[in-house]
């Protein structure tokens, strides 16, 4: 077996190229990673990638197209580039709450002004800053201030403890210690109890598994030993050594590579084609190569019924209007013109 994986980046230090030797090290089966070098693409053409590790379709536009086309072709792109277009924290929100995990009450709040002259089809929702608001003046200063961004309004969990976990390949779980103020990870392996350690691991991981990412970072808020799941939504997590300390950064390449080698054995297609193909088959349309006279033959025939001998004269009635059957005109075939991409959802830059 010989397969490659890709992976595809910006300027954020070390950490893909780690990647890239890191796989290449494991020596798997022939299979081997590289800085993917993606040229232009015509549609439907195959991708050489069994696996492309993704780390920068949310600021390079072009490349989310394309990897929506090489799973097509069958390659496992981390992340999903399905799921991650459609993603927005009110979503996940309500998605967690279904399931079970605790999160803070929020709710959407419907923009504050909208772009002149822009269909409301056209409004995406935008990454907006976390503001803390202690009064209603505050609220309303913020909402003033919101213009045509989407706001999301939630209860403040006053955490006592706040934990962020990388979760990797929708089975890998590592909870650190997180101190959001400083944004600095501390390592300490002593800072949940087992219990909460669980839930922390079964909430992060069930998330993962529901939004279907493989590389993610999920945020809990601690309050009174109950984690309340902020921030899910971290689908390029900062992986630079000197943010999340030289020995959570090991661990991060380590289960990285892990994940890559085992996509590229078994990873299945976010987009299966085959079962595709059979659904259209089932959908086409019947060809009637009956003529229609042997239909003519074929219909059984109505006799009606006997008309009763009437006893009394039948009584008027107002003939009801007729009304004239529509006849539709033959649909034209037309052809039109269209951007490439007809909308994206910005997402979030980590
Ligand atoms: N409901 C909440 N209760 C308490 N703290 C919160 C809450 N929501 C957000 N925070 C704090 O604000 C920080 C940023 O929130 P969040 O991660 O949801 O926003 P973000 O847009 O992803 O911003 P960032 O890029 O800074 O992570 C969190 O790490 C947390 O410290
Ligand atoms: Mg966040």
């Amino acid at each position: 077996m010989s397969a490659k994986i890709g992976v595809i980046a910006g300027k954020e230090g070390p950490f893909p190229f780690a990647l890239i030797d890191r796989i290449n090290e494991m020596k798997v089966d022939g299979i081997t990673a590289e800085y993917a070098k993606i040229p232009d693409t015509r549609m439907a053409e195959p991708c050489p990638y069994r696996v492309i590790v993704d780390r920068v379709s949310h600021v390079i536009e072009f490349f989310r197209p394309y990897l929506k086309n090489a799973a097509l072709s069958g390659t496992y792109v981390i992340n999903n580039p399905f799921w991650w277009s459609t993603d927005d924290k009110f979503f996940n929100y309500s998605l967690a709450d279904k399931m079970g995990v605790r999160v803070p009450k929020t709710v959407i709040v419907p923009s504050k002004a909208y772009p002149k002259d822009t269909p409301p089809e056209r409004l995406s929702s935008l990454a907006f800053p976390v503001t803390i608001l202690k009064t209603w003046a505050d609220l309303w200063a913020a909402y003033h201030e919101s213009g045509e961004r989407v706001m999301v309004l939630q209860e403040y969990i006053p955490y006592d403890h706040y934990v962020r976990a990388f979760v990797f390949g929708k089975k890998y779980v590592m909870p650190v210690r997180y101190d959001p103020e400083g944004r600095q990870y501390v390592v300490d392996h002593q800072h949940l109890s087992k219990e909460l350690g669980e839930r922390i691991m079964r909430d992060a991981l069930l998330l993962n598994q529901i939004l279907g990412y493989d590389m993610n970072t999920v945020e809990f808020a601690v309050k009174d030993g109950v984690p309340y799941a902020i921030d899910f939504l971290n689908p390029v997590p900062d992986s630079r050594p000197e943010v999340i300390t030289p020995f959570y950064y090991e661990w991060v390449v380590e289960h990285m590579a892990k994940v890559c080698i085992e996509y590229a054995q078994n990873g299945h297609a976010h987009m299966p084609v085959e079962p595709l193909r059979k659904m259209k088959e089932s959908l086409a349309p019947r060809k009637t190569e009956t003529p229609a006279a042997t239909l003519a033959v074929e219909r059984p025939k109505v006799v009606p019924p006997a008309p009763e001998p009437r006893k009394k004269a039948p009584e008027t009635r107002k003939a009801e209007p007729q009304t004239k059957s529509k006849t539709s005109a033959p649909k034209k075939k037309t052809t039109t013109a269209k951007p490439a991409a007809s909308k994206t959802v910005k997402s979030k830059k980590k």
